[in-house]
């Protein structure tokens, strides 16, 4: 079974790749490099011994997707190309908007075309807005979004069901993931953010490896356990398997929209993760107690139950792994 991957050299999107390879799928990758090398490429083929067709296209390009189709006889897609970063999603929204939308809008239009309708959507937490409450069931359904990063991906959800609803021969599952961390245990793949990070773990790698000097933690005042922040942080191996999950669900059940939470179901504070990082990799991560940033939530986690029930998918690795295999990477690549 042939599978299109865009943006398959990215973070999420190489591990998927590595995970497909190794369940036997025959997979294609379109990526355009703008947030991935090309390097990784060959780090896929280390890691499982397995070619992977490439093609360095925008997905916004129609007539390379059109080629890519043509070339190939793909059955299903999953769709990781995309623009991420929520505070550049604030001061340069039209990017993300064109990104984001015209890449998904292109990649469904070629697929009707050419009668392939198997579709896995990278979604996120952040579409279910400020519930009022921690714990986010898949039934809550899409809140108002605060940032335009954001409201791509529940654009594109809207999207999706309204395709479907006009033609239900379209199976869709749309994964809606917490925090991915962490990396492949080889240490030869894992996430490289450009310029000073936004986000926790990559910021903690740059200080415990010393290239940045001290963590800001935002705010010790929240009502949660030691006043920290609460996330779900997922590993990205086991986010990835959760796509294979997926994407038996959707070629098994057939038609329909499949909607799930991807995470862990347990919530783990900044100082816990900082606390957890010195203790497993024994690196001291220099941090102060900073104000709160603006936008933050104080605490929310998954419901992970749906996609146990229906995908048999559960994460298995832990805090500790997440932490180790991060800095594993870190290690393995800090002069690239
Ligand atoms: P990433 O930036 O590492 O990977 C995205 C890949 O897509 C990159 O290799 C980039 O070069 C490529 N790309 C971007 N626009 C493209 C285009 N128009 N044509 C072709 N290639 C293009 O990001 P990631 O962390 O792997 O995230 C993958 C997907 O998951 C994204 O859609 C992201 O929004 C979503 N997501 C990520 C997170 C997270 O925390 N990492 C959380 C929730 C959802
Ligand atoms: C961010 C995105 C969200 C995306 C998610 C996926 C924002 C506002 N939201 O979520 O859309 O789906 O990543 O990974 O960017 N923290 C610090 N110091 C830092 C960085 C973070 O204390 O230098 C704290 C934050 O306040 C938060 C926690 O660490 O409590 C996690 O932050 P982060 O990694 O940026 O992820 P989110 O904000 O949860």
């Amino acid at each position: 079974m042939k599978i299109l991957v865009t943006g398959g050299l990215g973070f999420i999107g190489s591990h998927t790749v590595v995970e497909l390879l190794e369940n036997n799928y025959e997979v294609i990758i379109v990526d355009n490099l703008y947030n991935s090398k090309i390097d990784v490429l060959d780090k896929i083929k280390k890691i499982t011994g397995k070619e992977t067709k490439f093609y360095q296209d925008d997905v916004c390009n129609k007539m390379a997707l059109e080629k890519i189709f043509k070339e190939n006889k793909i059955d299903s897609v999953i769709h990781f190309a995309g623009y991420k970063a929520v505070g550049e999603s604030c001061s340069k929204p039209l990017m993300y908007y064109h990104n984001n939308l015209m890449s998904t809008i292109n990649l469904l239009e070629v697929m009707k075309e050419n009668n392939v309708k198997n579709f896995i959507f990278s979604s996120s937490a952040t579409i279910y807005g400020n519930p009022g409450t921690s714990k986010y069931v898949e039934e809550m359904g899409r809140g108002k979004t605060t940032n335009p990063y954001g409201t791509t991906k529940s654009m594109i959800e809207q999207i999706l069901e309204d395709l479907y609803n006009s033609d239900n021969e379209w199976s869709i599952s749309i994964l809606r993931y917490f925090n991915p961390i962490g990396a492949h245990s080889s240490g030869l793949i894992g996430e490289s953010p450009n310029g000073i990070p936004n986000n926790l773990m990559p910021y903690i790698l740059k200080v415990a490896s010393k290239q940045l000097e001290v963590l800001n933690v935002f705010g010790n005042d929240y009502p949660t356990p030691d006043g920290t922040g609460v996330r779900d942080y997922i590993h990205v191996v086991d986010l990835a398997k959760g796509h294979v999950s997926a994407l038996n669900k959707i070629v098994k059940s057939g038609a329909g929209v499949y909607v799930y939470n991807l995470g862990s179901g347990k919530g783990v504070s900044v100082l816990e993760l900082v606390n957890t990082f010195e203790r497993v990799n024994g690196v001291k991560v220099n941090y102060r107690i900073a104000d709160r940033r603006p936008g933050d939530l104080a605490e929310y986690y998954a419901d992970p139950s749906k996609a146990l029930k229906e995908l048999g998918w559960k994460t298995e690795k832990t805090v500790e792994d997440m932490c180790r295999d991060s800095w594993n990477f870190m290690k393995n690549n800090i002069n690239e």
